[in-house]
């Protein structure tokens, strides 16, 4: 059997996400493991809160509480959501996790063991007022080359000239507003990446398949210098990894963490763990998965995440997997998305500018917002989120085309035959001719499923649902009914079968919908289809089945207005 190892990037912890971070991962590969699975695959589906950093302890604070306690509500929040959008995580895990502390520890040993980690002393910004390191962009003042005055020690967002934090004129801590700053000495840890240059090269280099969004930025971080120079993997805060060598302390390292980043890919495996533990299962259960001496050699491991994840998980990440020495898993496959742009501009956390995922779900079920986002992911380009597109895409598809098809199909046969499938007639060249149009389809469906093209399949799966349509139409069993009601009930029960198919097929996109059609259908074991004769001969005369209630209710002009009126600004 396949096994399938799926990670989606994790969510950062502070604040809830908009539907632009959830159509850029976590949406896509859960259709991907939904698929997956569907076809008998083993699935590995792993996700989780990225807990730790300066931006999880500032809101931690904004909101009055202790980060620890910050954290655990908010994981909750987002599990919750995670649930609400049908994320059909195996685990979803916590950065902060005693498992990812001990796994990050053990880590920057075996790095350090190996050379590949040095010690380096450096010059940083202190605030006396904060009583802490500032990092970089949490240093404010006035830009040296423009003027500006709310540029920040990384880079001026006026002018977008990189900057360091001693350029700054009058800098300020952006946490308090404070000019009570010195440069302090301070000593950290580096990860010694250029000296794994040639072994990433080449492993890059090897991966033939992987999409060209992806292998472009690769490429690119690899060679124009920058992207592989030594990197800080630890910080001066309080809230993360305390800095180990294993189990041992870390001389001079005392009251340092590790860097978000360093730490926030290890719980891929972390949380692999999280989820052995929860099931009560023993180490060997996680480490088939992960570990290539302890089986996990045929695994296929694929990535989801959004273009600015992409350095970090194609070079830093494997740097750190291959510098330990031990037979870690690599990632097989890098599936990497452009941004989901929302009305005219970009989505934004901080201006809240957008549709939030716990703001989605008050408004609309988790199915109709699964559609738009799945059949808009922004693969190929960036797209765009408009209220218009959105009315358009669940009123089209989902309603006019596939909520109308089983609605229409169940209502009629209820009235004429009742709900039951109705005996008589022979499948014609109508149905043969939809047999062959829905083979095809699914042929290439399958295909795009498999490559993970997600807006291709999403276009494959309507085409195959206005297949369905269009026979209805054409069959007319409403007018053959009055003059020849055995060619009626061979059409009626042939559009019946197509509803539990309809329904495996959806089921990665859709699940709620193909949950309903099943259980109306009476048909809840319907497999993932292999034969389209076979499957649409499934349901046989004096099958029982029910009306299901309106699968998708339109959205009208008014309504759209209205949400578009609310969703100017949070
Ligand atoms: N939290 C990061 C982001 O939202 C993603 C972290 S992915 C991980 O951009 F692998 F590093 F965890
Ligand atoms: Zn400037």
């Amino acid at each position: 059997m396949t096994r399938t190892l799926i990670t989606s990037a994790l969510p950062y912890i502070n604040g809830i996400k908009h539907l632009g971070n959830l159509v850029g991962s976590q949406l896509p590969s859960d259709v991907y493991a939904r698929f997956c699975r569907a076809r008998g695959d083993e699935v590995m589906f792993i996700c989780a809160t990225d807990e730790h950093g300066t931006p999880a302890e500032l809101a931690a604070a904004k909101a009055g509480k202790p980060v620890a306690e910050y954290c655990a509500e908010m994981h909750k929040v987002q599990s919750d959501l995670a649930t609400g959008f049908r994320l059909s995580f195996d685990h979803f895990g916590r950065s902060s996790s005693p498992q990812n502390h001990q796994l990050t520890q053990h880590l920057a040993g075996k790095l350090a063991e190996a050379g590949l980690i040095s010690e380096v002393s450096e010059k940083q910004v202190y605030s006396n007022t904060d009583g802490r390191f500032l990092p970089d962009r949490y240093i404010e003042g006035t830009c040296p080359n423009c003027g500006y005055d709310g540029a920040r020690g990384d880079q001026c967002e006026n002018c977008t000239k990189q900057l360091s934090p001693t350029d700054l004129i009058d800098p300020r801590s952006a946490i308090s507003g404070s000019t009570d700053l010195e440069v302090r000495e301070t000593k950290h840890l580096f990860l010694r990446q250029s000296k794994l240059r040639d072994q990433l090269d080449s492993w890059i280099d090897r991966q033939a398949g992987w999409p060209v969004l992806t292998t472009s930025i690769a490429k690119k971080w690899l060679h124009d210098g920058d992207g592989l120079r030594d990197r800080g993997i630890t910080r001066d805060l309080d809230w993360g990894i305390p800095v180990k060598r294993g189990d041992a302390d870390w001389p001079g390292m005392e009251g340092k963490v590790f860097y978000v980043w360093f730490d926030a890919p290890i719980e891929y495996i972390a949380a692999t763990a999280e989820w052995a533990e929860a099931n009560e299962l023993d180490e060997a259960a996680w480490q088939r998965w992960w570990r290539t001496d302890k089986g996990a050699d045929d695994v296929r491991y694929v990535q989801f995440m959004g273009k600015d994840n992409v350095p970090f998980h194609t070079l830093s990440f494997p740097a750190t997997i291959m510098g330990s020495g031990e037979p870690w898993k690599l990632v097989d496959y890098v599936k990497s998305f452009n941004y989901l742009n929302y009305d005219g501009g970009q989505f934004s956390t901080s201006k809240g500018r957008g549709v939030f995922m716990d703001q989605a779900l008050d408004i609309l079920p988790s199915d109709y917002w699964r559609w738009w986002l799945l059949s808009h992911v922004p693969e190929s380009s960036d797209s765009e989120f408009t209220w218009e597109s959105f009315q358009r895409g669940v009123n089209k598809d989902l309603a006019d085309v596939l909520g109308n098809f089983v609605s229409r199909i169940t209502k009629f046969c209820r009235s004429k035959f009742g709900e039951e499938v109705p005996e008589g007639g022979d499948y014609g060249a109508a149905e043969e001719a939809v047999i062959a149009e829905i083979s095809t389809s699914l042929a290439a469906y399958e295909t795009h499923l498999q490559d993970i093209e997600i807006r291709k399949a999403s276009a494959e799966l309507r085409a195959i649902w206005a297949a369905g349509n269009e026979y209805l139409q054409a069959a007319a069993p409403w007018v053959a009914f009055k003059t020849d009601p055995e060619a009626a009930a061979a059409s009626v029960r042939f559009a019946l079968n197509l509803i539990p198919l309809y329904a495996a097929l959806s089921e990665p996109f859709i699940p709620d919908a193909a949950a309903t059609m099943l259980e109306a259908m009476n048909a809840k074991d319907t497999p993932w289809p292999t034969d389209i004769t076979a499957a649409l001969s499934t349901l046989k005369a004096g099958h029982a089945f029910s009306v299901p209630d309106v699968m998708f209710a339109k959205i009208t002009d008014d309504a759209r207005d209205e949400m578009e009126a609310r969703f100017t600004g949070r």
